[in-house]
């Protein structure tokens, strides 16, 4: 099942996340920058988890961009988890969210092998100017129905803070 995230499942979230990313014994900073998205920046309905048998496994949140649209991230599944639909389930479900609440657009950074079978492209592709050029085709959006809006896009604060 997909649901809104309450503020009583963020500890079960951020061990969510920290699974998810983690690489070695240092915490991943998509711990902190969850955290930070909760009190800066968070769309409550693009908040969403993933229960499979009463267990949270699967999380994604959507925060607003600084000028417009929505960023995405980060999206985490419980490694035992992995593979089996629930990044694909929370995808789906973020869009249809967004779509719901009139988001005109979403951007994220991540692979385009995953994230182009939800409609994501590059974001010079539909519009959406990297906040790094850097960051090249990783650099993704998808223009949804109340779009489109095209700009240079940037992330929510907690995003800056990154080291
Ligand atoms: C990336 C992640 C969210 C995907 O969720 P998931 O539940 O494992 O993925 P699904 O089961 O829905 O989809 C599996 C498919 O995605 C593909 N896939 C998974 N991660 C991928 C990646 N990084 N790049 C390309 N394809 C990927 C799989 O090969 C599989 O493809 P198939 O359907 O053709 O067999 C999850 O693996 C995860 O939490 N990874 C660690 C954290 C992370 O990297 N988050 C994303 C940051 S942008």
């Amino acid at each position: 099942m997909i649901r809104r995230e309450h503020p009583a499942d963020r500890p079960a979230i951020l061990g969510v996340v920290r699974a998810a990313f983690r690489q070695d014994d240092t915490e991943p900073v998509e711990v902190g920058l969850t955290e930070k998205l909760f009190t800066d920046g968070y769309v409550p309905e693009l908040s969403l988890l993933a229960v499979v048998d009463g267990t949270i496994v699967g999380y994604v949140i959507g925060s607003r961009g600084v000028n417009f649209g929505v960023g995405i991230g980060p999206l985490a599944v419980l490694p035992e988890f992995q593979g089996t639909g629930v990044g694909t389930a929370l995808m789906y479900a973020l869009i249809g969210a967004s779509e719901a609440v009139d988001i005109p657009v979403l951007a994220l950074l991540g692979d385009p092998g995953y994230y182009s079978r939800f409609g994501f492209r590059a974001g010079s592709d539909v519009g959406v100017e990297s906040p790094d050029p850097a960051w090249g085709h990783f650099f993704q959006a998808l223009q949804l129905s109340a779009g489109p809006v095209n700009g240079s896009f940037r992330y929510a604060k907690p995003f800056d803070e990154l080291e």
